[in-house]
Formats: C-alpha cells, structure tokens, sequence
C-alpha cells in the first residue's frame, strides 16, 4: 500500500478526472449528506466569528471547500492538497462557479504546512487525515496553524461496529466497489488502496487519544449512517 506522499500524490493525479463522479457513484451520494453534516458544524462553531479564515486541508477536487464558501458567506478559504491533479480540477470548478476571489489553493502537504502560527479560525479535512503519510505530524501541523480556541472538524470514513452492516461493508468495500472503481477510472489500485485506507485507520477509541497527544480539547464523535462515517470535532487548547 501507498504511503508516501510522492506515490500517493501520483495516485490520486491518476483518478482525479473522476474521482467527483465515482464518488457519488460509490457512496450512492451519501457523501454529500455527510459533508453537509460537517459543514453544518463548522459553521456552528464559528457562529462568533464575523470573517473567519477557514483552512481545507486535503481538499481535492474542492467539493467540501465550495460547500464551506456557499454555506459560509463572508469565509476566506484557503485549499491546501499534494495533487496537482485535484487541485486543477478543483480550481476549474470553483473558477465556474466564481468563488476564486474566496478561495485561495495552494499545493501543500498536511505535514508541511506553508501558514504562520494561530492563522486559522478553523481547519476541515473530509477524508483526508487516514492518507497522512504522517497522521501524528499532520494533525500537530493543523494544531500550529489553528488559532487559540479554533476549531477542527474532521469527516473520515469508518468501520461499522455492527457485524450485520460490517458484513454488507466488507462485501462491498473489499470486492464491489474496486471493481466499479477499476471500470470507470481504470485504476483498481487506487479504490483497493482505499478500502485499506478504512480498514487501517484507527476506531475512536484510538483516534480520539491522539487528537488529545496533539494538544486539542473539547473532542466530540458523532457516528454517521451506521458508523460508515465519522465526524471528529475538537478545538485548539
Ligand atoms: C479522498 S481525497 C478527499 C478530497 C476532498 N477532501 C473530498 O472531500 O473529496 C484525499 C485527498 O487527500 C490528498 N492528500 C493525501 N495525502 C495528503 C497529505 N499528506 N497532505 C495533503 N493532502 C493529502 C490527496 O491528494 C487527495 O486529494
């Protein structure tokens, strides 16, 4: 399995012309639902903020980061993938819908991040934080950028707990979806890769102690659909 960034930024530079379309194929279009979800959230916690300064890290094609400009009206957004491939796409997509004077891209890992200290109001990554190559790193990185009391809100998939759900997840996940991921992107690595991904990453009972490693606070887990995926929110301390 792909770990370092340089073959996973090539991976994801490969599947990027469909990765928005098998997206919605594969999760049936539940991915919006949760990105909605998230965002919902973001929003929230940001309620007494008049400008804030919101960072999308792994933000890919740019799906969550034009939801963040259209639900959050006086946001400054700032995109940050190691995909040239994604990022494009993303720049096409948020040109056409006109936000470019709102959203800023640029090519930057998650372990690397190219901000000064406290800039951020806010971070977001929908599925972004289980490709880290450095999960520790990434996550202490968002910490340095975050303003003091600024919020992290992270979207991943997960494994179900529920052994009937888990049983339909594994036959889907291991077995149908690199199959439909192999015919229409023509990369079956790619979707096997992210089947892994899940499988690897840790439960909240693991996750949520590392989040507290990294300095934040206020951690919350809310399972979505069965716990085919989570929210982690958590603030700055
Ligand atoms: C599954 S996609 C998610 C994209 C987007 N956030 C979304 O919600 O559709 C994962 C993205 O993470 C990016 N990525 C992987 N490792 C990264 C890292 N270490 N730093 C920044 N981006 C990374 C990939 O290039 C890819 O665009």
């Amino acid at each position: 399995m792909a770990t370092d960034k340089d073959h996973i930024a090539l991976m994801f530079n490969d599947i990027a012309p469909t990765y928005d379309k098998l997206n919605h194929i594969l999760s049936l279009n539940v991915d919006k639902s949760w990105r909605r979800k998230a965002v919902k959230r973001l929003k929230k916690s940001l309620a007494d903020v008049s400008t804030p300064k919101i960072l999308d890290v792994a933000c890919g094609t740019a799906d969550s980061t034009v939801q963040i400009a259209k639900s959050i009206e006086y946001a400054e957004i700032y995109g940050i993938d190691i995909s040239d491939g994604m990022l494009k796409i993303g720049e096409e997509k948020v040109a056409k819908l006109g936000l470019q004077n709102r959203i800023t891209f640029s090519k930057s890992a998650a372990e690397n991040i190219d901000y000064q200290d406290n800039t951020f109001d806010a971070a977001f990554v929908a599925f972004g934080v289980r490709n880290f190559s450095d999960r520790k790193k990434g996550l202490q990185e968002i910490f340095r950028v975050l303003k003091p009391n600024g919020t992290l809100i992270i979207l991943e998939l997960s494994e179900p707990h529920n052994v009937i759900v888990r049983w339909f997840y594994n036959l889907y996940f291991k077995n149908i979806l690199p199959l439909i991921g192999k015919c229409v992107s023509g990369n079956a690595d790619a979707y096997r890769y992210l089947q892994k991904t899940v499988e690897k990453f840790p439960m909240p009972n693991e996750f949520m102690p590392l989040l507290t490693e990294c300095g934040y606070k206020e951690l919350k887990d809310i399972a979505l659909t069965c716990g085919l995926c989570r929210i982690y929110q958590a603030k700055k301390s």
